[in-house]
């Protein structure tokens, strides 16, 4: 294969409420030198201004930057030709760029429009109009995986175990149907990244339920999705490629340092507050220890789900396996983190692949798709 193929790393700048990121990226749209300094000057900051005395620093509107810069540095070093490109939200001047100066490849990480979420689809049904082959999952499915109810209803139909739910508009009188028994989860139904997740989410009672379910209204402006809360195990399934994809070992998230007055799941804190009890007592682990049938069954649904879904390239399934051992699907990711220190990193590390082995697979699987289209 050709390395002097030009890449465009293609990402949107996130908008951080009191952290100036404009600092953070040059005008050539590249990566400042020291993103670590500006962030523990911002965290400070928060720091000053807040009354509570956590110093906690919450890295997930920045999560991407140190996301695409290990990607750059992941397809500089298999010898590819990378740009770092911020969209900004300025639609029309992505359009020029790409006219102006056609990639071969666009590796696709824009997750949002102006933090617009469902703007995601439409950015990759732009690459499709110009006909520029790029990374990752399709319009269609990047749409379908934020509509988590959807997610679930294709589930369910094609025989994929995933939690018994129900769904709640503002409008909706809040009465559980026949089946749902607490304790329950309460989770906004189109968000990712565990946004709107905390320990409150997890509900014993109709009362803390309604107040969940009404706290989910205000503050996303979307449907409440109510589950079935499945305590046991987290576990993660990667995959990667399109023509023949395949499933890389299974990592758990070991809850085993949480304090015992805490949830076992992946709140917003765990994920993204550095710092906090949260964040440092959740860690990543792969190989999971699974009997071989349950993980025969689990690489049999993880891959199933990202068919259903239509995923290509990369992308990762969640899933909760039950004390008894029964596995349920959480939800499909397609364009995972893949951030060195991502989950999907450790998984294909586990299976053998290097960083940049990962990352330039996946650019080689969309690159395949393209020439056999
Ligand atoms: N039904 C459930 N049972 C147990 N834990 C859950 C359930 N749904 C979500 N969680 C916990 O919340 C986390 C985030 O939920 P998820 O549906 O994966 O949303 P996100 O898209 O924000 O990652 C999960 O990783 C898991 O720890
Ligand atoms: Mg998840």
């Amino acid at each position: 294969m050709s390395k002097k193929l030009r890449i465009s790393i293609l990402f949107n700048e996130p908008v951080v409420s009191d952290v100036d990121i404009k600092n953070l990226i040059a005008e050539d749209g590249q990566l400042r030198r020291d993103p670590d300094a500006l962030l523990k000057k911002a965290a400070a900051e928060k720091h000053r201004k807040s009354s509570k005395s956590a110093p906690a620093l919450d890295l997930s509107e920045v999560g991407v930057l140190d996301e695409m810069d290990d990607i750059k540095k992941a397809l500089d070093s298999l010898g590819y030709r990378t740009t770092i490109v911020n969209v900004n939200s300025e639609i029309f001047r992505l359009i020029d760029y790409l006219r102006a100066d056609r990639p071969d490849v666009i590796f696709n990480l824009v997750e949002c429009v102006e933090n617009e979420s469902l703007m995601e689809m439409n950015v990759a049904a732009l690459y499709e109009l110009l006909k520029i082959p790029y990374t990752g999952a399709g319009p269609l499915a990047l749409g379908t995986a934020l509509n988590k109810p959807r997610v679930k209803e294709i589930l369910t139909y094609h025989g994929i175990r995933t939690p018994e739910y129900q769904v709640f508009r503002p409008e909706d009188r809040i009465v559980l149907k026949e089946g749902m028994t607490f304790p329950l989860i309460v989770k906004p139904s189109h968000e990712d990244g565990s946004v709107g997740i905390s320990d409150r989410s997890i509900v014993s009672s109709a009362a803390e339920l309604r107040r969940q379910v009404r706290a989910v209204h205000a503050e996303f402006q979307q449907p409440a999705l109510v589950e079935q809360y499945i305590e046991g195990r987290e576990l993660n399934v990667a995959i990667l490629g399109a023509v023949h994809p395949r499933v890389l070992p299974v990592s758990e998230i070991d809850f085993s340092g949480l304090p015992s007055d805490m949830h076992k799941i992946v709140s917003y804190e765990a994920k993204w507050m550095h710092g906090t009890a949260a964040y440092v007592g959740t860690r990543g682990v792969c190989p999971a220890k699974l009997t071989a049938r349950q993980e025969a069954e689990i690489r049999k649904s993880a891959l199933a789900a990202y068919h259903l879904i239509g995923c290509r390239d990369y992308a990762r399934v969640d899933f909760r396996l039950t004390t008894d051992g029964v596995p349920y699907v959480l939800e499909v990711n397609p364009n995972p983190d893949i951030s060195a220190t991502a989950g999907f990193a450790r998984s294909a590390r586990t299976s053998g692949l290097s960083y940049p082995e990962t990352v330039g697979a996946i650019v080689d699987s969309a690159l395949e798709r393209w020439n056999q289209q």
